[in-house]
């Protein structure tokens, strides 16, 4: 079998202890994958030479047959064109415009939630991820000014609306609901109301709701059960994924994928950040990183191994063989090898 090359970028702060971790798990399964890490993409070299992601560096990642990435971020780059140029650039320039996040609770205890029959969350978040409001088109006059007025266009395409609530409905286990704000967002949120309409009349089997935004975030408290999969535009779905995620056990499991369902490609990584506050003390948890990983198995066609990752990752929280943060007292690495060694 040929070898699958991978780029990875571990990024910044815990971003490079996950990763090594998720490697190392990837490793191995024997898996076929091979790594091309580009470990000079991080703020160092950014604060070093005003470069986040070079050219050559965003051809390689695109020849390769997916990225896994740790977190970018860091105290010291006050400039938001850092992140923008990593992470935004590879999800906008490589048109990545699904953003899939399963949030499955990993395990009862973990529930902020006090009714046990509420607990066990199992949905997935499609976020729009190339367009909305993170496409930096606005700007800002009379800085500095009591008059100083800020303006961050929202953008809604029907192309992208369409292809990504497409995605959502071909993708339903039990129902899709669209989440939006069309009551009070009336031009994006009549676009949404369109396009999902629109494709929902090519599903006519699949179970389908909509809610506003705002009762989305209070359903998911009350009573997460109810959620299969919930498509939403790129800042609703940043919003709801951090809330899903701590339903589930906590941001340090959460895992994504950023994907381009008609080329396959897919940019793989944990929705947490590059965590400066725990950075370099162990502390980390690998369980976001490891099972992205499992991710981009399941893409490259490797289930099986993926499905042995995610019930590892159940068996070891489970077991308490795991980082504090899911009430564990193993240190990042140690909670990589107790997971590797339940596989
Ligand atoms: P964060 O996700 O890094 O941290 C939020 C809180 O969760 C912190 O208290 C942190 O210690 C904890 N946490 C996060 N991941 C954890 C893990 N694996 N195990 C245990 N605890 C964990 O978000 P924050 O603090 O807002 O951002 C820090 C930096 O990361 C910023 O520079 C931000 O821009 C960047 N960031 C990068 C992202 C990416 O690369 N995809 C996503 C989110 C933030
Ligand atoms: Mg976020």
């Amino acid at each position: 079998m040929n070898d699958v090359t991978i780029t990875v970028i571990p990024g910044d702060g815990i971003g490079l202890e996950v990763t090594e971790q998720a490697m190392l798990t990837l490793d191995g399964l024997g898996a076929g994958l091979d790594f091309d890490v580009l470990d000079h993409v991080n703020a160092d070299t950014f604060l070093e030479t005003g470069v986040a992601l070079s050219d050559e560096d965003f051809e390689r990642a695109g020849r390769s047959e997916g990225i896994l990435l740790g977190a970018v971020g860091d105290p010291r780059v006050r400039d938001p064109r850092y992140a923008r140029d990593v992470l935004l650039r590879l999800r906008f320039e490589l048109d990545l415009y699904v953003n899939y996040r399963p949030v499955k609770l990993l395990h009862d205890q973990l529930s902020p939630l006090r009714d046990p029959a509420k607990r066990a969350i199992d949905c997935v978040i499609v976020r729009e991820n190339t367009e909305g409001l993170y496409v930096d088109i606005g700007g800002a006059l009379r800085r500095g000014s009591v008059h100083e007025t800020a303006i961050d266009t929202e953008v809604s395409t029907y192309l992208g609306v369409s292809r990504v609530v497409e995605f959502a409905l071909s993708s339903a286990r039990r129902e899709v609901c669209m989440v939006d704000k069309s009551n009070a967002v009336r031009h994006g949120g009549g676009l949404w109301q369109k396009c999902w309409h629109q494709a929902a009349s090519r599903y006519p089997d699949v179970r389908r709701k909509h809610l506003y935004v705002d009762v989305a975030a209070m359903r998911l408290v009350a009573d997460p059960t109810q959620f299969d999969v919930i498509v939403t535009n790129n800042s609703y779905g940043d919003i709801l994924s951090d809330l899903a995620a701590q339903l589930a056990g906590g941001l340090g499991a959460a895992a994504s994928a950023n994907i381009n369902p008609d080329t396959g490609f897919g940019l793989y990584e944990p929705v947490h950040g590059s965590a400066p506050d725990i950075a370099g003390t162990g502390r980390a948890n690998p369980l976001g990183a490891i099972l992205s990983g499992a991710l981009l198995l399941d893409r490259i066609g490797r289930t099986a191994e993926a499905d042995a990752i995610r019930k590892a990752a159940d068996d070891v929280v489970a077991r308490g063989r795991c980082t504090p943060d899911m009430g564990g007292e193993l240190m990042t690495a140690q909670a990589g090898a107790a997971l590797r060694a339940a596989l």
